[in-house]
């Protein structure tokens, strides 16, 4: 007999949310989405006219409440990720949890104890890039030795400038820029440089464009240096204010050569050429860069959870990532280099 459909409810409908339900719901083989949660009303219309949901719930506890959920997804604001996690699974829940997993060490290691306690249970924390096939791809080639050794990151994550003020907004419950956005950077930086231990970081930044996120101690432009132990290094910008679009272009450089990812994606984006030459257009979101890679993500939590097929990201991952980006938030805000070892 055919195993039944891993039974998911979503919490947070929200930019991401809407989306990873939409793949849930139909593109993710031996997954379904049964229920959702979120507090805004307009969000719990769509999860009923648009998937066709009966059980849409204004608040997370109502979700674990409801009978029959095996996994929740969480795509919450980032400020609500552990207590969830943690809700969910002393409820018994299977867990898929955007980034970051938390937004303090403390806190990720809370989520690590209780995932300790129910070994039967899988959790993952949705570093999407992972699943991207160019660093797939080139995380492939490196530990096949085709730059040699690798010992230099360099990594940048640049937003389209966004005059809405979403930036804004979002930055309360975020962590701020680099807990937020360079967290993508410090995973892949350990992800290809052969996971590291981190020795110290320095940080520094500014507000160029988005005055507003000074009340919340957010910038919109950082950079941050990372030291690993054996020497390596990664080096990460941060931007909240492209005006041509978003990009997520990585450098790693090894003792035999260089592998570079990202550069050139245009995504749809075409060649316009006039009297002043020859542009293309950029790409609007993160969604234009990494839509493809969620599904990818997605089928990987599935499987994990039907079939115990392994993780390719711990929670330990999941945890380090954090402490890194926690604290390059930190040199940033005292000015100070921050050690790790
Ligand atoms: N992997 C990526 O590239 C990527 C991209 C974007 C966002 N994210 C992550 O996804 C998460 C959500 O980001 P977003 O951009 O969708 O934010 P968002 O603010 O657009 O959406 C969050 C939604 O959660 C809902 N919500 C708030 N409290 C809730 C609760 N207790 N239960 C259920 N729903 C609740 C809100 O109504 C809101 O719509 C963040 O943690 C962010 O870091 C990851």
């Amino acid at each position: 007999m055919a195993q039944q459909a891993v039974r998911i409810g979503i919490a947070g409908l929200g930019r991401l949310g809407k989306r990873l339900a939409g793949i849930l719901h139909g593109q993710v083989p031996g997954a379904t989405v049964v229920a959702a949660a979120s507090p805004a009303e307009d969000e719990r219309r769509w999860a009923r006219e648009v998937l066709g949901l009966a059980d849409v719930v204004a608040d997370f506890e109502a979700l674990l409440a409801l009978p029959g959920l095996d996994a929740v997804a969480i795509v919450t604001p980032t400020s609500q990720h552990s207590d969830q996690v943690i809700a969910a699974l002393a409820a018994g829940k299977h867990v898929y949890c955007e980034k970051p997993l938390a937004l303090d060490v403390a806190a990720c290691e809370r989520v690590e104890a209780a995932a300790a306690a129910h070994p039967e249970l899988r959790v993952l924390v949705g570093f999407v890039r992972r699943f991207d096939p160019q660093y797939a791809a080139a995380s492939a080639k490196i530990r096949a030795g085709a730059i040699g050794a690798p010992y230099l990151v360099r990594s940048q994550t640049l937003d389209k400038l966004d005059p809405s003020g979403f930036f804004v907004k979002f930055a309360p419950t975020s962590g701020g820029i680099f807990l937020d956005m360079s967290i993508h950077d410090v995973d892949c930086a350990r992800f290809l440089l052969g996971d590291p231990k981190a020795k110290r970081v320095y940080a520094s930044g500014i507000i160029a464009v988005h005055d507003g996120l000074a009340a919340c101690g957010d910038i919109d432009n950082g950079v941050a240096t990372i030291e690993f132990e054996g020497g390596k290094l990664a080096v990460l910008t941060a931007s909240r204010t492209l005006a041509s679009g978003m990009e997520a272009t990585t450098e790693v450089f090894g003792t035999a050569g260089r592998i570079s990812i990202g550069y050139g994606i245009k995504d749809g984006g075409l060649d316009i050429s006039d009297a002043a030459g020859t542009r293309t257009e950029g790409i609007p979101t993160f969604w234009e860069r990494f839509g493809a890679a969620f599904p990818v993500e997605l089928e990987a939590f599935v499987r994990a959870v039907r079939e115990g097929a392994p993780l390719p990201l711990t929670l330990a991952d999941a945890t380090e990532n954090t402490r890194i980006a926690a604290a390059i938030t930190q040199a940033y805000r005292t000015g100070q280099p921050v050690d790790l070892a």
